[in-house]
């Protein structure tokens, strides 16, 4: 008896070049506070530690949004429709399961910036689910102007997905920004958006900066990561990993702080670090609903609905196309 594989899923690689991330980090350098696209954090050790931080038992937002999705596929399904479906940032692609039992999508499209990790993923996800065809696009979404031409998206009515709050990790300018992208690329069709919820200042600087210290290794590895790819001459050892919840805007803060004066050289630029100096790897905005309805309508999407866990820790946003 022979036993069939589906086939491996088509990846087609859209990854910035060294040069353009020299050029966002010369540009992320020169703000104050000096800050790098959260992007940066996934190379192929940083996406295996954001696996590791998921299972932290202080960083609930996987778990609990992974449930929420288990629980309501149906509804979600009703309301979203026929398509395929296009998941920005797709990670391990853990999420889109449920999904995938309950809308029988056309074929389902996975963005994401690690190459290696998108190709395990979609692999993995393929064998589970070898009716739905796959493809991974590794790419930077928040700077994709179109999707590819490719023939599992020609003519269909695209379903956006894009959970795990990851909208977050942008300020308020780019997330509407981001948002408006997206309309573009869906191209008129849906969009089921992640987003999680402020709580108390001890919870979520626990979430960011777990006991096991993956968080904080996750962060330290942007730093290995910008001297392997860009020649860069950091000492991760000499920055200390902090997470700090910023009341007034309603984010979590993660930054690498300079533990004393110094100088790193990048591509044979040199740049002083003062001691104490944060230079922000990410920024985690909490949206209350409120909050994500006007974002929403700021970006041109007309909010239709949400889905929160029993807890009201998150929520899953419904959002169509405003005319
Ligand atoms: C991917 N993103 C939504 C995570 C978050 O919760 O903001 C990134 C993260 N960084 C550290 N822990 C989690």
């Amino acid at each position: 008896m022979t036993t069939l594989t589906p086939p491996q899923p088509e990846l087609i690689d859209l990854h910035p070049v060294a040069a353009d991330m020299l050029r966002l980090v010369r540009h992320g350098l020169q703000q104050e506070p000096r800050q790098l696209p959260a992007w940066f954090l996934y190379d192929t050790e940083g996406s295996r530690l954001f696996d590791q931080i998921c299972q932290q038992p202080e960083y609930s937002l996987t778990r609990n949004e992974i449930e929420l999705l288990e629980h309501s596929a149906a509804d979600i399904a009703t309301a979203l429709g026929e398509g395929v479906i296009v998941e920005f940032g797709a990670g391990s692609a853990r999420k889109v399961g449920p999904l995938l039992k309950a809308i029988q999508p056309s074929a389902y499209i996975a963005l994401d910036i690690s190459a290696e990790h998108l190709c395990q993923a979609t692999t993995a996800l393929q064998m589970r689910h070898p009716n739905v065809p796959m493809l991974g696009v590794c790419c930077d979404h928040s700077d994709l102007d179109d999707l590819p031409k490719h023939p599992l998206l020609q003519g269909q009515r695209r379903i956006g997905f894009f959970p795990g709050s990851s909208l977050g990790n942008f300020t308020r300018p780019e997330a509407v920004a981001l948002l408006q992208r997206f309309r573009r690329l869906l191209d008129g069709g849906p969009l089921l958006l992640g987003l999680d919820q402020p709580k108390s200042r001890q919870r979520l600087e626990a979430a960011y900066d777990d006991a096991a210290g993956v968080s904080a290794a996750f962060a330290r590895n942007l730093l290995r990561r910008l001297n392997t790819e860009l020649g860069a001459t950091f000492n991760p050892e000499r920055f200390r990993y902090e997470a700090r919840w910023q009341a007034a805007e309603h984010r979590v803060q993660m930054a690498l702080v300079s533990k004393e004066p110094q100088s790193v050289t990048i591509a044979g630029e040199c740049w002083r670090f003062a001691a104490e100096e944060p230079l922000v790897t990410e920024y985690s905005v909490k949206y209350t609903p409120v909050m994500a309805r006007s974002l929403a309508a700021e970006a041109g999407w007309c909010w239709r609905e949400r889905w929160h866990d029993p807890a009201d820790d998150l929520s899953l946003h419904w959002l169509e196309a405003a005319d």
